[in-house]
């Protein structure tokens, strides 16, 4: 479990609250684990209002946005991104300002991140979704253009913050579960995190790779389907690879665990609510309906059907999303 020893890291800024604890959950482990022992990496506290995955990525876009001398985050995602909320806060907390372009219906109220992204002084453009999806790439360079035209450099930053430049969030999440994985006596381990734009599996798969974990890592798709992600993940490597050429070598497998979408991305089924209200009450632990909820629970129907009986151990990545929850409350009580 030696780190690679030429993988040599770009400039980040300290954002996230890291090392996270790898915690173990003794009851949800004697009531699903079938033997096995399940862990949480607890990525929903890398940060308060910086909370989830998106942190560990933005630490090196940050890093990115200010040696090339951008004043401005541009990203994008659904009204209640988490990604979008991480940076509106990371850019204040920089100093920057943040613009984001949000898939959408203007709320009556707002609520959860889309109401933090207004607290944190961020701009904000909402599109219906058909719009959004057609239009994307034009609608971010307009928004960048605006902002040039005014004097000012805007930092694009895609989907989730994943492309080559976030991986590295991951690469360097790797390296400390090597740590993670030696202090608690883990000699295999399956682990399980939810995909919603790759980055976050991609980075394990590649930091797996680099730092040879003995992990094997899988990702549960919130929405679109096995060969998207495949596709995606397969992308931000070569993106990495791209902008890296001088890193070692690694090779990387894509692992999707498809079929626990539902009714589609942001929409959750009874059986995703009830598993967050019986986890909240069995370890305390809270996940949310988008991304964490869904992805527990393909865990645990894989786990049902032996798909990690090959390990003692599984360890979940939960990845934040609280606030997406409390924009969501009324199915879960
Ligand atoms: C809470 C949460 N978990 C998981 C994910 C998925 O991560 P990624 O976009 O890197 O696939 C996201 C964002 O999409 C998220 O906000």
């Amino acid at each position: 479990m030696s780190p690679a020893a030429s993988l040599s890291y770009p400039r980040r800024v300290d954002l996230a609250r890291t090392p996270t604890p790898l915690q173990y959950l003794p009851r949800a482990s004697a009531a699903w684990g079938k033997g096995l022992r399940l862990w949480v990496k607890r990525d929903d506290l890398t940060g308060n209002l910086l909370s989830g995955n998106k942190v560990r990525k933005l630490e090196f876009i940050l890093a990115h946005a200010l040696e090339t001398g951008c004043d401005t985050l541009v990203t994008c995602g659904g009204l209640q991104s988490n990604h979008c909320r991480a940076t509106a806060f990371v850019a204040a907390q920089a100093g920057l300002k943040a613009h984001l372009v949000l898939r959408g219906e203007r709320p009556a109220r707002a609520e959860g991140n889309y109401f933090l992204d207004l607290l944190a002084g961020a701009e904000v453009d909402i599109h219906l979704p058909k719009r959004y999806t057609r239009e994307l790439p034009a609608l971010l360079e307009q928004v960048r253009a605006d902002y040039a035209a005014r004097g000012h450099k805007a930092l694009v930053i895609p989907t989730g913050g994943s492309d080559g430049l976030g991986l590295w969030g991951y690469i360097a999440a790797a390296e400390e579960l090597a740590g993670d994985l030696q202090a608690a006596g883990i000699e295999r381990a399956h682990l399980v995190c939810a995909s919603g734009s790759g980055g976050t599996q991609a980075g394990l798969t590649l930091g797996a790779a680099l730092h040879h974990l003995p992990l094997t890592v899988w990702g549960v798709n919130v929405c679109d389907d096995e060969q998207y992600f495949v596709d995606k993940v397969a992308a931000d490597v070569a993106d990495w690879r791209q902008r890296y050429p001088s890193q070692p070598e690694a090779e990387v497998t894509a692992r999707v665990l498809d079929g626990y979408v539902g009714s589609g991305y942001g929409q959750a089924g009874p059986e995703i609510f009830t598993l967050i209200r019986d986890l909240a009450r069995m370890e305390g632990l809270v996940l949310d309906p988008v991304y964490t909820g869904k992805a527990f629970y393909g865990l645990l129907r894989e786990l049902e059907q032996g798909r990690f009986a090959d390990c003692r151990d599984i360890v979940f990545v939960h990845t934040g999303g609280i606030f997406g929850l409390l924009a969501q409350t009324d199915s879960c009580l």
